[in-house]
């Protein structure tokens, strides 16, 4: 999108460079106290110290100066339900029933193509009030759900990855008469958004319990047709969950050795919660490259259990954080990361500050493939970045009066931080607030 458009952006300028290996790894990232970060057509064209780049620019160039505050990669959320923003906080249930009883009445509603656009429109203004900038999002079982949020994502130049929910059995008539060409109406909008400016495609078996092995047969061959397109899924998130996919599947020796059998596995694959895998289905996780992504904020509401953070990452299993709105319970990264050191704290392992930080931007994009394109702050790719004050608020303001550097800073706005803490998100290059 070459526009002409360029613009400098001034602050402490923050972004990873690899995964950080523990608390006092200052040679994961690189920190420019005041830095400038140059956008130009939608791109990152510079980034370095203020005094080198400012007097370079034409007198004409837009400055948004934020002394003080912290600019980094845009958040990515690689799980989140599009048509759950009405879901969110629904009281005491666990998973099968809490679909049940809200989440499947509430996506029944995007059968109405106006009702889809009015939320594909507030979850894009809620990501970006959250300082997010790409998101991996599920749509309800209606092709016009997925199209209400790619046409709205195009229209922001917001890059967004999404797929309309494929489902035939054990959901409402509602949901699965929507989805019966679900592979048909999926390889359309593939055609029609996959790569098209910045959206992509993600290929979304709800789960094994709402497909027949057939239907999720067909959606491992629709991977192999399109090699590009990622797949999102749930597994092993709840203990009765598991169990109806043993009945269901009986003859596989595990939940993730159905999705491996009908090929959902692999690098582009996005397997969400993983709270209660097997040592098999660890090495299985691990030996296809398949991504883990933790949800904790939803792990916690929805009561499903706590995940294994070191185990898998020492198995060498990917992991990726994300908040699993409508099951999670804030569409802050912020928040979803205080409560990720929350659940590693009950297990007795860590998350230091800079691990979270990376994870929620580097990480993240690695994990969708994305790398070079989001996640970081460096020339070429897209300006999609979050300026946050860690004096947002009151108490935070008082607690920063005693923190002496900068992975304190990072760790009060994740214990304290949210939506309030983030003074402006660009999307490549352009204020979206
Ligand atoms: N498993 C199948 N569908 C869903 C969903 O919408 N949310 C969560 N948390 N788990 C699921
Ligand atoms: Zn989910």
């Amino acid at each position: 999108m070459p526009d002409g458009s360029v613009r400098a952006i001034r602050g402490r300028v923050l972004t990873f460079l690899r995964a950080p290996r523990g608390v006092g790894d200052t040679e994961s990232y690189r920190y420019i106290d005041d830095g400038v970060v140059l956008a130009r057509d939608g791109r990152t064209a510079a980034v370095g110290p203020a005094a080198e780049l400012l007097p370079g620019l034409p007198a004409e160039t837009a400055v948004d100066h934020y002394p003080g505050e912290l600019i980094m990669p845009g958040f990515i959320d690689p799980h989140i339900h599009y048509p759950q923003t009405q879901v969110i906080a629904s009281y005491g249930a666990q998973l099968l029933e809490w679909l049940e009883k809200y989440t499947f009445v509430e996506e029944q509603k995007f059968g109405d193509p106006a009702h889809a656009a009015r939320i594909a429109e507030f979850f894009l203004d809620e990501l970006a009030r959250n300082g997010t900038t790409t998101a991996v999002a599920y749509c309800s079982a209606h092709p016009a759900s997925a199209e209400a949020l790619f046409g709205a994502a195009a229209r922001r130049g917001v890059g967004m990855i999404a797929g309309t929910a494929i489902m035939n059995r054990n959901g409402p008539p509602g949901l699965l008469e929507p989805a019966r060409d679900a592979i048909t109406a999926s390889r359309d909008l593939i055609r029609r958004w996959h790569g098209k400016g910045r959206q992509r495609y993600a290929v979304t078996p709800r789960f094994a319990i709402t497909s027949t092995g057939e239907q999720l047969e067909a959606a491992g061959a629709l991977l192999k047709e399109f090699p590009t397109v990622l797949m999102q899924t749930h597994l092993d998130e709840n203990h009765d969950e598991i169990a109806t996919v043993k009945r269901l599947f009986p003859e596989d020796a595990s939940y993730t050795a159905v999705y491996e059998r009908f090929g959902l596995l692999g690098p582009r694959s996005l397997m969400g919660h993983c709270i209660h895998l097997d040592e098999t289905e660890i090495a299985l996780m691990r030996d296809t490259k398949s991504v883990a992504v933790f949800c904790p904020t939803s792990n916690l509401f929805i009561g499903s259990g706590l995940f294994n953070y070191r185990k898998l990452a020492e198995a060498g299993v990917r992991i990726a954080l994300a908040t699993d709105v409508g099951g999670g319970t804030s569409y802050s990264m912020l928040r979803t990361a205080a409560e990720a050191y929350k659940v590693l704290q009950l297990q007795g392992q860590n998350l230091p500050a800079l691990a979270a930080f990376d994870l929620m931007t580097r990480a993240n994009a690695a994990a969708l493939g994305l790398d070079g394109e989001i996640g970081t702050i460096a020339p070429g790719g897209f300006a999609d970045l979050v300026v946050l004050d860690a004096r947002a608020t009151p108490a935070m303001a008082h607690r920063m009066e005693v923190t002496r550097d900068l992975e304190e800073e990072l760790f009060v706005l994740m214990t304290m931080g949210d939506d309030r803490a983030v003074r402006q998100t660009y999307i490549a290059g352009q204020p979206a607030l």
